[in-house]
């Protein structure tokens, strides 16, 4: 495996293999790699010649409060991890290299990132935006690979990819989990143990609102509050928003009549919590099963 770190040089690679008609993938992270990384770069393995895993903890995606002084940094245990799993090149460029003096563009997807994480971390999406452009640029892949953990995140990618015309196979992978529902996330670590153990309630409450949906229940308030429910008989987890939405624009549904995405962020002492589950009910299976029948 391979260690780049300047973005001329990881071009500069990417170049000569793409000429030689080698398909190219990339799993973008900030490092802190879990078993939910694995399943990505694992799938990415099977699927593409040539496997770049960038890992750059991007300070732009972070606000002036937020935890970009203490997110995980464990780059050893990271290589280890991608060379097991076969990675071409580890793709580590330095804050200086990726954001140098005069830099100005920043890529903002205004609608789709507006709302819920958009809203608890203002500066987030365009920071996101902005190095995922960056790296696809420097990388330039033919696929790249995303969790559906951060599935506000995913919509983002999607729509900058198609709104820029960058000619990229984005591909989202469902959430892996531990045993007891908890999503995988680098911030785990940060839990205590008391935390941890309240931690699935979370998964549960959405996992809750998905089950009265697919029961037959329309009404988004009336889902919602069920989830907040079960959520708000633990005092120490504080909710950040929960919320029913469509799921290609992330709009708040009123009445649950397709496909839609529960989408919530907890507070459980200094950890925010992201998580977000699929819902159809039988308004939506109906739309589904006509729009398969004709060919959409
Ligand atoms: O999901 C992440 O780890 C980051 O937001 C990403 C996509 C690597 C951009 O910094």
């Amino acid at each position: 495996m391979k260690t780049i770190h300047a973005p001329a040089s990881m071009t500069a690679w990417s170049q000569r293999l793409g000429r030689e008609g080698v398909v190219i993938g990339l799993v973008p992270t900030m490092g802190a790699l879990h078993e939910g990384h694995r399943t990505l770069i694992r799938q990415a393995r099977l699927n593409c010649d040539a496997l770049v895993v960038s890992i750059f903890v991007n300070p732009a995606q972070f606000g002036p409060s937020e935890d970009f002084a203490t997110y995980p940094r464990r780059l050893s245990q990271d290589r280890t991890l991608c060379r097991k799993e076969s990675v071409d090149v580890c793709f580590e460029p330095t804050a200086a290299a990726m954001y140098p003096e005069r830099f100005q563009t920043v890529v903002s997807v205004p609608s789709i990132a507006r709302r819920w994480e958009g809203e608890s971390r203002p500066h987030h999406f365009a920071g996101v935006a902005t190095v995922v452009t960056k790296l696809f640029g420097i990388v330039r892949p033919d696929v790249a690979w995303f969790g559906q953990k951060d599935y506000q995140q995913c919509a983002v990618v999607r729509q900058l990819a198609k709104d820029l015309n960058l000619d990229i196979r984005l591909i989202v992978r469902p959430t892996v989990r531990d045993r007891d529902g908890l999503a995988m996330s680098s911030r785990n670590v940060f839990l205590t143990a008391e935390e941890r153990r309240l931690a699935p309630m979370f998964y549960q409450a959405l996992l809750s609102g998905q089950r009265t949906i697919e029961h037959g229940a329309t009404d988004a308030k009336a889902v919602q509050a069920i989830m907040e429910k079960a959520l708000r008989e633990e005092p120490a987890i504080r909710i950040d928003y929960l919320a029913i939405c469509d799921p290609d624009t992330l709009e708040p549904l009123e009445r649950i009549d397709r496909q839609a995405v529960i989408l919530g962020a907890i507070r459980l002492g200094s950890v925010r919590l992201i998580d977000n589950v699929l819902a159809s009910g039988k308004a939506g299976r109906i739309r589904s099963v006509k729009a398969l029948q004709k060919g959409r």
